[in-house]
């Protein structure tokens, strides 16, 4: 089993982080100095994938545009001897071959994956969501397909979260298999504490095999009455083999508010054009409050 393509569904309508996602995809919001999706694609990228297949809508055309050539802008900056920013703006089309398609309507993530069947075909492929960061130092992605690929088997990436927390997340049934992998055999989404089946909640990060295709579109309407992936997981892991794995790493949720600017910070923190000016900032801002 080699996992060769991924899949990142980004169709959502970001109702969290309005008025900015009226109009600006939340994937396209910048975190420093670039947009949260080129974090997920370099991440795909640094996991080995060579083709990503990104699930869009008619409101998010900004992302295509974002990783197309810019002609007048490359001679401009070329012209300006401003090289490394050409090279960055270079660097952002030529990091994948990245492909598109659209959710026409917005049916929830079970249903976004749904729309890249024929962009996977017969292949088992990596899922990582539009909006959910990783800081890790192996790839969570690569995590996961080490995994998957050891136990032919799907893998979905969890971590431990606290009880009160786990309604916001799939929660999932494991026994151990070995170190930080366990096998799966039942998940639900967005569990109370008494109905949750463990405290292993699934973040953002998922390697399938293309027998979800065939349950995603035979699966009703779920929490929220939206399709739900967790609901087509927990068909595919009673008939087939699928792991977890506690991946080693740190998890942004960028589609909050909360979340983006814990993100922005600490990767702001990290750069090296304003990781020692954030530092004095935040300090000297720390005395005042
Ligand atoms: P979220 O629930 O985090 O995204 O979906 P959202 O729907 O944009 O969020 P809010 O609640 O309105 O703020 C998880 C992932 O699934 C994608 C989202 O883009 C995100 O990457 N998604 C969700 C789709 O692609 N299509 C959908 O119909 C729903």
């Amino acid at each position: 089993m080699k996992v060769r393509k991924a899949v990142i569904p980004a169709a959502g309508l970001g109702t969290r982080m309005l008025p900015a996602t009226k109009t600006v995809p939340k994937e396209m919001l910048p975190l420093v100095d670039k947009p949260v999706i080129q974090y997920i694609i370099e991440e795909a990228v640094a996991a080995g994938i060579e083709d990503i297949l990104i699930v869009t809508n008619r409101a998010k055309s900004a992302m295509d545009d974002y990783f197309d050539y810019y002609p007048e802008l490359e001679t401009r900056l070329n012209q300006a001897g401003k090289e490394k920013e050409l090279c960055e703006v270079r660097r952002a089309a030529d990091l994948a071959n990245i492909f598109y398609v659209r959710q026409k309507e917005t049916r929830g993530l079970g249903h976004a994956i749904w729309r890249a069947k024929r962009f996977v075909g017969d292949e088992p492929f990596a899922v990582l969501l539009g909006d959910d960061i990783m800081k890790a130092s192996v790839p969570v992605t690569r995590q996961l397909i080490d995994a998957a690929e050891k136990y032919s088997a799907s893998a979905v990436g969890v971590q431990y979260v606290a009880t009160e927390a786990i309604s916001k997340y799939s929660s999932v049934k494991v026994s151990p298999l070995e170190g930080r992998v366990f096998q799966v055999s039942d998940m639900n989404e967005k569990p109370t504490p008494e109905q949750m089946l463990s405290n292993y909640a699934i973040l953002g990060r998922y390697v399938l095999t293309p027998e979800i295709f065939d349950i995603l579109e035979n699966l009703s309407p779920g929490y929220g009455g939206e399709i739900q992936l967790t609901d087509g997981l927990k068909q595919l892991c009673r008939t087939n083999p699928m792991v977890a794995v506690d991946f080693e790493g740190r998890r942004y949720d960028t589609g909050n508010l909360n979340g983006f600017l814990e993100a922005t910070i600490d990767f702001a923190l990290g750069h090296p054009q304003t990781g020692d000016w954030l530092r004095r900032f935040i300090l000297d801002k720390a005395k005042h409050l």
